[in-house]
């Protein structure tokens, strides 16, 4: 256990487009109303949470790292990351903070390269296919795995 109260939440490349991103896939969720979300459920624990976009992997990579100074979990949807990034992963491993992985579609479901990630070996728990609302479960699941 950590005494440290922050988590962060990842999101990947296209995410920041979410709201009129292939509406009949993810909705109509803004990253706005997910990073508000994932806040105020983090709030309901008492943590804050420190939300970062980008489209680039690096940028992601920076951000992961920076987690272990200050983070107790790392909430993430790396995108299309997901399929191909070993590096995330590593990033991930690295840090060695409790990771759960979100995706708002159901993977699994759809074209057969999304159906691999290279998260999941390095997550406690995945969420697919619940939207926005994967989100929450994820923070929630962090913070009573915090307390326990
Ligand atoms: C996604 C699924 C990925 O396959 C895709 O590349 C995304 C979004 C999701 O949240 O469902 O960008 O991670």
């Amino acid at each position: 256990m950590t005494d440290r109260r922050r988590l962060l939440l990842v999101n990947g490349p296209n995410l920041n487009l979410l709201g009129t991103r292939e509406p009949d896939i993810y909705g109509t969720v803004t990253l706005a109303d997910i990073e508000k979300l994932a806040t105020a459920t983090a709030a309901e624990f008492g943590l804050d949470l420190r939300a970062v976009q980008s489209n680039h992997e690096g940028a992601l990579i920076d951000e992961i790292h920076r987690a272990r100074l200050d983070c107790c979990g790392v909430v993430i949807n790396a995108g299309a990351l997901t399929h191909t990034s070993v590096a995330i992963a590593d990033a991930l491993s690295a840090v060695d903070l409790p990771v759960a992985e979100v995706h708002l579609s159901n993977i699994h479901r759809r074209e057969s390269f999304r159906h691999h990630s290279y998260i999941s070996a390095v997550a406690e728990m995945v969420v697919v296919g619940a939207g926005a609302e994967g989100y929450a479960v994820a923070v929630r699941h962090l913070a009573q795995g915090r307390q326990s």
